[in-house]
């Protein structure tokens, strides 16, 4: 038995006034009777014996307690969320791509009503910057920085397992990270397609394997309890774009994951879900001064007879029929809506203004 499935079952189980707690991994803590619950667990436990041990434990506990002292394992702090009730208070929320445009925008959205957040990016700089700010904000425990790259298994795992040993749990991937490499299928190299694949398509499938473990193992304790999978998909998964095939396939396909995680998850009280944003104009994708796509698609004169980044700008917007970008908030929307609800599962929620509409 490990911390990573000791915490999760904990967390479960001292639920308060319908609030998880955080519960972490505090190695080197001593404690003293009367500050600590002891549980002890019997050698070889499975996980039935330690949900049994625990709830047992716990329905017997008699006074308040700081810490859990698990026999020959160690101890846990147990801190509950402020008694104000938000949004999405107490929620664990992971964010993959978190420290820079609408992962980033996501992320403040819900530390401010209520949820804790890891951040997590292969820019870690930027990503500890952004819970910095966060933690002097909305308090120490807000968030957590992570490292990690969506491509690669071992990365996600690491980021998983520190999510758990800092929080005791997870109740919401966000699966964000995405890059867009835009070129003809006449002239893209190899190596742009297949790194847009493993960023936007694979990325996704190995951050769902890697949690969908813990949600089932919270769900297994508590059969009431459900989370959620939420993908930031575009509207370039939900129709063809020009010159930009790479990663309207992987889009298309990460609806095509979305709605079988969906099927085989929902065993388990995990909903899986996908948005769908149209173009996030104000976003550093578009608007970054140097990089972006409007000073690109000036320079190389995309938009035909355009003279500024205005001019630029301006044509795109008039392609919606709201007429205007994307923007964080509206993604918010569809997101409270999907983690608020608990009758659908594997949908694309289309963000687009009118842009694209399902059939
Ligand atoms: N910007 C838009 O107009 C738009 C529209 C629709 C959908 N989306 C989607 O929204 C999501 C976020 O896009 P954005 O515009 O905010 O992008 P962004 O480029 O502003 O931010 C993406 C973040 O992902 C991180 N990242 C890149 N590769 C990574 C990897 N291998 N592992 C972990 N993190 C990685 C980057 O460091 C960056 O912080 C993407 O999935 C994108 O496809 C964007």
């Amino acid at each position: 038995m490990d911390i990573l499935t000791i915490a999760p079952i904990l967390r479960m189980l001292l639920k308060r006034d319908s609030h998880y707690p955080i519960i972490r991994w505090a190695a080197d803590k001593s404690t003293q009777n009367s500050d600590s619950l002891n549980i002890p667990l019997p050698k070889n436990a499975t996980v039935d014996d330690v949900i049994r041990v625990i709830t047992k434990a716990v329905e017997n506990v008699a006074c308040e307690f700081k810490y859990v002292n698990v026999q020959d394992m160690g101890v846990f702090e147990v801190i509950y969320p402020s008694t104000i009730s938000r949004r999405v208070s107490g929620k664990i929320v992971l964010v993959t791509g978190g420290a820079q445009g609408f992962g980033l925008e996501i992320a403040r959205a819900l530390v401010a009503q209520g949820a804790y957040i890891v951040l997590t990016d292969i820019n870690i700089e930027q990503a500890h910057r952004e819970a910095s700010d966060l933690n002097d904000a909305y308090g120490k425990n807000s968030s957590l920085a992570v490292t990690m790259d969506v491509t690669n298994s071992t990365s996600v795992r690491q980021a998983i397992a520190a999510t758990i040993n800092y929080y005791g749990g997870l109740d919401v991937l966000i699966s964000n990270a995405g890059v867009l490499k835009a070129e003809s299928v006449k002239t893209q190299p190899e190596k742009d397609f297949d790194l847009v694949t493993a960023v936007n398509y694979k990325g996704y499938y190995l951050c769902v394997r890697a949690v969908a473990p813990v949600l089932a193992l919270q769900h297994r304790v508590d059969e009431t309890y459900m989370s959620d999978i939420i993908q930031i998909n575009s509207k370039s998964g939900l129709q063809g774009s020009n010159r930009n095939f790479a990663y309207a396939g992987g889009k298309f396909g990460g609806i095509g994951l979305t709605q079988s995680f969906a099927l085989e998850l929902i065993e388990d009280g995990i909903k899986v879900n996908s948005v769908c944003p149209g173009n996030y104009f104000d976003g550093p994708l578009w608007s970054d001064p140097e990089n972006g796509l409007f000073v690109q698609y000036l320079r190389t004169g995309k938009v035909p007879g355009a003279k500024t980044i205005e001019d630029v700008r301006r044509a795109y917007e008039q392609k919606v029929p709201m007429k205007r970008g994307c923007r964080a908030e509206d993604v918010m929307t569809a997101i409270y809506y999907l983690i608020e609800q608990c009758y659908e599962t594997g949908q694309a929620i289309a963000v687009t203004g009118g842009q694209v509409m399902l059939h």
